[in-house]
């Protein structure tokens, strides 16, 4: 493997499933593997889980790690070509990426999109250009269409909690104040549509009127905009919010009714609760969802580790090859 960009990277989601929770049985047994070789984590965001898992993933497999904020720390970045670079950007990607390419075998990236310009993002033109000019293999700590760790993470837990061979799995959109990327939902469904394909797990999408994704990311997917009528039955529902895809980035009022909560849950099949996090709490998600027996969100936040240890893994055999 010499980039995590997406679901199309692995093959048998089984298999790496299988490979990372081998890891977290005992996640020193290859910390020879990293010895020597440097992990770069550039952040152009804020971030909590994906730091922090991604680091303590790489020093398991015995790497060392820097890490920059480059919102905060670093120049500020001129994306564009064919720009005379006159005004306040300092420094192009072009040359920041291949220096962080000298120093680094291997670089995470972390980037939001715009939510402006649906082209660029959906392109992810900035994502791209930091693979062209970096030359050393990328993992994506979230980009503007997908966060596949994210995904990787919820597969593992689903299937570390998971009491029948394919349960049902419902996304449902939660209310939110701010407008929020597509990244994690698109990210989710295609792992799921995925993971559905290779008979893992039954997938439904549950989304008010105008909170269609793109149907690049869907493809199989049970679709309606009918939230009791999706949790009739599942197994697993996994709450988050997003913003309008085809009026990019706008939100519409919606009934607070979407917010989940103990009472809509007696509809699934004592289904359990999980969010990527940071989760807006009464808002999203009831507190008596949180603070209860539903609820994996922490678990599945522990779960980071063991992705971003087999991804680093897979691309550090890669490069011993
Ligand atoms: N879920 C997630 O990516 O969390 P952070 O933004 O805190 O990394």
């Amino acid at each position: 493997m010499n980039k995590f960009f997406s679901v199309a990277d692995i093959d048998d989601l089984d298999a790496v499933v299988r490979e990372a929770l081998e890891l977290k049985a005992d996640p020193y047994q290859c910390r020879e593997l990293g010895k020597n070789q440097t992990l770069g984590l550039v952040f152009l965001n804020p971030s909590l889980r994906t730091r922090l898992s991604t680091q303590k993933a790489a020093m398991s497999l015995g790497m060392d790690v820097m890490v920059i904020n480059m919102d905060k720390e670093g120049w500020a970045l001129e994306t564009k070509d064919g720009v005379i670079m006159n005004g306040t950007t300092v420094e192009h990607i072009r040359e920041a990426a291949a220096v962080m390419g000298e120093y680094c075998d291997i670089l995470g990236l972390r980037s939001f999109p715009s939510l402006k310009d649906k082209e660029a993002d959906y392109t992810e033109e900035l994502f791209n250009k930091i693979v062209k000019f970096c030359g050393v293999p990328v993992v994506s700590l979230e980009s503007a269409t997908r966060h596949p760790l994210q995904s990787l993470t919820d597969l593992i837990t689903i299937t570390e909690h998971k009491k029948t061979a394919k349960p049902r799995v419902v996304l449902a959109w939660a209310p939110h104040v701010k407008a929020l990327p597509q990244a994690v939902p698109n990210s989710f469904a295609e792992w799921m549509c995925k993971a559905q394909a290779q008979g893992l797990v039954d997938f439904t999408i549950a989304h008010p009127e105008g909170y269609e994704l793109s149907e690049e990311f869907t493809p199989g997917a049970t679709i309606t905009n009918r939230l009791d009528e999706a949790l009739a039955g599942a197994d697993f529902v996994y709450v988050k919010n997003w913003s309008s895809y085809h009026q990019y980035g706008e939100v519409y009022p919606v009934s607070d009714s979407w917010m989940m909560t103990n009472e809509k849950l007696e509809l699934t099949n004592e289904a359990k609760v999980m969010h990527c996090l940071p989760v807006r709490r009464d808002l999203e998600l009831s507190s008596e969802i949180l603070d209860g027996p539903h609820s994996l969100v922490v678990k599945e936040a522990g779960n980071r580790v063991w992705a971003a240890q087999v991804v680093l893994k897979r691309m550090l055999e890669h490069l011993k090859k």
